[in-house]
């Protein structure tokens, strides 16, 4: 039987400190456009793309690499396209301000990173705060960084998996949203691993994007309540 989604579902009824994902920004229901940063081939885009809810809401892909698979994606999806280049800008900071303007020019008020190979800068956070979602193929706090499932390999563990968080200012860090376990096998590599993680990020990533793009999505400290 397929694990359920392990969600971190808390009362909705704390502190005023609470900072709300519904967005106050006009929109009717309040949804909110995304802009998806992609520097790979883009299969968690694809998936993003296939869902008609979040399709409607995707306001362009920012890509880093021209030669993104992520782009063709996007492309054959009619979705607007923008090239970032690493090498364009003196510094971490200047580039991520590019990617910020290109998403906000957009319309978009939130950020999802689907495979996104640069670090942002803090004041890329602060321009979406608690609006940036990411997916990492490991069970966060557990092997972070960019080698997590052949980290997790390594280390011998017999479960790993794909977590939903949103994003701080620390790699890999932010509060948890949604987490999913995949098991080790015998024989397992790296390749075959991350192979199946990915079906569960290719189902878990819709889901919670979803949620943020209605803004169902609520951040309490580290803790994340669904609506
Ligand atoms: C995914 O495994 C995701 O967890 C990680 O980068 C990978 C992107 O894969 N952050 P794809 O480009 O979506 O296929």
């Amino acid at each position: 039987m397929k694990c359920p989604i392990i969600e971190r579902k808390r009362q909705s009824d704390r502190s005023s400190s609470r900072s709300t994902l519904r967005a106050e920004s006009g929109h009717e229901e309040n949804t909110i456009e995304i802009a998806v940063l992609a520097s790979g081939s883009g299969t968690n885009l694809q998936a993003l793309i296939d869902t008609p809810d979040i399709r409607a809401h995707l306001s362009v892909v920012i890509s880093d690499e021209p030669e993104a698979g992520a782009l063709i994606r996007a492309r054959s999806a009619g979705i607007q396209t923008t090239v970032v280049r690493w090498a364009d800008y003196p510094d971490r900071d200047r580039f991520s301000l590019a990617v910020a303007d290109a998403a906000e020019d957009s319309g978009a008020e939130g950020v999802v990173l689907a495979g996104f190979m640069r670090i942002l800068s803090p004041s890329f956070i602060d321009r979406f705060p608690n609006r940036i979602l990411n997916i990492h193929p490991s069970l966060l706090p557990a092997f972070s960084g960019v080698h997590a499932v052949g980290s997790a390999l390594e280390h011998g563990v017999g479960v790993t998996g794909v977590t939903v968080h949103f994003v701080d200012e620390k790699v890999d860090h932010g509060p948890i949203v949604a987490q999913r376990p995949v098991l080790v096998e015998p024989g397992d590599t790296e390749q075959s691993l991350h192979a199946r993680i990915q079906v569960e990020e290719h189902e878990l990533y819709p889901l919670v994007v979803a949620a943020f793009v209605n803004g169902n999505l609520e951040v309490n400290g580290r803790m994340v309540d669904w609506r």
